[in-house]
């Protein structure tokens, strides 16, 4: 596909206007006038509105708005509103209504209720679609589509049924061939034809489930989104060609493969609601893995809240600067849009505690409403100048949806494993550091990395076991932990020693794997130096690595736990188990002494740095984050003075000084 270049920084964000009469509407353009909102998303749930009856639509309001937008200036990003399907539909079109894991078909009522695979939803959404670009294709406020809102309702009807029995023929071509691939010997659960293949539902799994067939059912049920998401792509893209489409994907979900549906679509875009008490270095994450999902290119974050949720447990205020330091750390991480959930708060239903630009109070003067207005401002200033340009790393980190489901449909060895948790404890390590790190597919090149980082790569895809062999056998380094390399891409285990293909390159044989109790610890020692671990421990066997670290407790007490190996011209370490945070932190800062131009400056704790180069432009941005609620200075390496592009002023005598939750970039040419 095409790729997409934002103009400038997207600013802006959700707006639901059908709430309210025109007088407000008035009002809110003046308003988003003085906050520089650019760009505006809407009308995301309006399809009840836009089409009363079957096949009859009402697009004046829609017409107005529009207009008034282009008017003062303000591009219009479309949504399709095909996210809450009209009741008259519903009821037209039982089809439409999808049925849950416990076999309920589910009645009209909540927003995304529809089954992903019906023919009927499909057409009435193609339809909508048609209608829109039809009407408003030439539109001069019209920026580009946002395609329904937050796929995720998965459907077990018999539709889908249908669907998945004709999904497995296409990707097994044989019932043996399934057969072979579920082990379905296991269990007794041998099947002699497709049509005895049933939907791992509650009904028929208990919640027992075979991870092999849920594995088959979640890529299956992404397929089917990207058919859903591709059935108003498509039409939208021979009817404006050119403009840019996408569909945001609910900040993090493990249930779409997101590294399959982000290349149907112009640029990435994600939902950012981090918790109160989520590390800087999770969202880091997230947006990196976001980044990752188009092999760099830039994304947008198309929500994040100006102020408190209203969904969580205890919906804090954003403190302080804290919304301008979550938009930068965005823009900072390669979004080139930074869009917000929403321009005027709801009238009512569930969301009305939502934070929004504008609060019910209608008022400029509201902290809120000033910080957005000074970002927009800011953001305004920066034109094109920030656009375009890349994250820049040395540092590789292998992530995988598959990898993601099988590890946590496992059963066993601990019921404490979540991927992403676990993937972030060894980023956190580079985030404090200020190196970056690029997520990549299993699929992407390893060229060019200095490290590549293998947490938890338990299935073995797509030949990841050779391209990682070669890389290290070249001069690469690589590091692995526990549960790596059990088992191929439908979870069966590999016969023979673990880590699986890759013992090799570790030199390492696993005999077994204890798991500990929630608060219960093993020790790593190294030299005369003791630290924590937790979670997992492997027994792990030497054959030509060395130990560097043995544990401290329990029967396999001066085994190793942490290992190194030399395998060609590179090498492999081996976590068998999972050290507390110190013990990464310094096992990075030693890694990456042999490696001294990963690191650009020191940073002091709390203060995130990351880069993006123009390359064009032969422009360096360096992003400096201050998420500490104290004022923290950075010293610069001294060759060159860069500019300080927020306050278009020369940093002198290579010290910057960040105030709380303060954001600086440095632009070096
Ligand atoms: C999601 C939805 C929005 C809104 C926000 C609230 O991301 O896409 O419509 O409900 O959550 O945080
Ligand atoms: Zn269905």
């Amino acid at each position: 596909m095409q790729e997409f270049s934002f103009p400038f920084i997207l600013f802006g964000g959700d707006y639901n206007p059908d709430q309210w009469d025109e007088t407000v509407l008035e009002e809110d353009i003046q308003l988003f006038k003085q906050a520089h909102i650019n760009t505006v998303v809407f009308p995301v749930f309006s399809w009840a509105k836009l089409e009363p009856s079957d096949g009859v639509y009402h697009f004046a309001w829609l017409d107005s708005i529009l207009d008034r937008l282009a008017n003062a200036h303000i591009k219009v990003i479309l949504a399709t509103s095909t996210v809450s399907q009209p009741a008259w539909m519903s009821q037209a079109y039982p089809d439409i209504l999808p049925v849950d894991i416990e076999g309920r078909k589910r009645t009209h009522g909540m927003r995304a209720f529809f089954c992903i695979n019906s023919v009927s939803y499909r057409k009435k959404a193609k339809a909508l679609a048609t209608q829109l670009a039809k009407r408003y294709a030439n539109h001069p406020a019209l920026f580009g589509w946002h395609i329904a809102n937050e796929y995720g309702t998965y459907c077990y009807c018999d539709y889908c049924q249908e669907k998945f029995r004709l999904y497995l023929k296409k990707r097994y071509g044989t019932i043996e061939e399934l057969n072979a691939r579920w082990v379905t010997s296991f269990w007794g659960r041998t099947v002699y034809d497709f049509s005895e293949i049933m939907l791992p539902t509650a009904l028929n799994d208990d919640y027992r489930f075979n991870p092999a067939v849920q594995l088959d059912y979640l890529r299956f049920m992404t397929a089917s989104t990207i058919d859903c998401f591709e059935n108003e792509a498509g039409i939208l893209r021979e009817m404006t060609p050119g403009l840019p489409l996408y569909t945001n994907i609910s900040g993090f979900i493990k249930k779409l493969d997101q590294f399959a549906l982000m290349p149907h679509m112009s640029f990435a875009a994600w939902d950012n609601y981090p918790n109160f008490s989520d590390g800087s270095h999770l969202v880091a994450l997230k947006h990196s893995i976001m980044r990752g999902s188009l092999d760099g290119r830039p994304f947008i974050v198309a929500e994040q809240t100006p102020n408190q949720q209203n969904w969580q447990p205890y919906n804090k205020l954003k403190r302080p600067g804290e919304v301008r330091l979550l938009a930068y750390q965005g823009i900072a991480h390669g979004a080139d849009g930074s869009l917000f959930f929403q321009m005027r708060q709801s009238l009512a239903g569930q969301e009305k505690f939502h934070g929004a630009v504008i609060s019910h109070g209608g008022r400029s003067d509201t902290r809120i409403f000033q910080e957005f207005s000074v970002l927009g401002e800011e953001l305004e200033s920066l034109k094109d100048q920030i656009v375009g340009s890349r994250v820049v790393a040395s540092v590789a980190l292998i992530f995988d949806w598959e990898n993601w489901w099988a590890l946590e449909l496992a059963s066993g060895p601990s019921k404490d494993l979540r991927y992403l948790e676990q993937v972030a404890h060894y980023y956190k390590a580079f985030h404090a550091l200020g190196i970056s790190v690029d997520v990549i597919k299993t699929t992407s090149s390893l060229e060019g990395y200095s490290v590549v980082l293998a947490p938890l790569l338990y299935m073995m895809k797509d030949g990841i076991d050779e391209k990682l062999k070669e890389y290290v056998a070249h001069g690469g380094t690589l590091v692995g932990t526990y549960l790596t390399g059990v088992a191929d891409e439908n979870d069966r285990c590999v016969f023979g020693d673990r880590p699986g293909p890759l013992s090799d390159v570790f030199g390492i044989w696993v005999e077994e794997t204890d798991a500990l109790f929630p608060n219960e610890h093993n020790g790593i020692k190294e030299g005369e130096k003791i630290y924590k671990s937790s979670f997992l421990c492997d027994r792990i066997h030497l054959n030509e690595a060395t130990a560097i670290a043995t544990y401290t407790k329990d029967f396999y007490a001066g085994e190793p736990c942490i290992t190194h190996n030399f395998y060609g011209e590179g090498e492999a370490w081996y976590f068998g188990t999972m050290p507390e945070d110190s013990y990464v932190l310094e096992f990075v800062t030693r890694l990456v002494k042999k490696t001294p131009s990963l690191v650009f400056c020191e940073v002091p704790s709390g203060v995130e740095m990351v880069k993006r180069v123009h390359a064009q432009r032969g422009e360096t941005f360096l992003f400096l984050l201050n998420h500490n609620n104290q004022e923290r200075t950075v010293t610069l390496p001294g060759a060159k003075d860069p500019i300080d592009v927020l306050t278009q002023k020369k940093v002198e005598d290579s010290q910057i000084v960040l105030p709380p939750r303060g954001v600086a970039i440095l632009s070096y040419i």
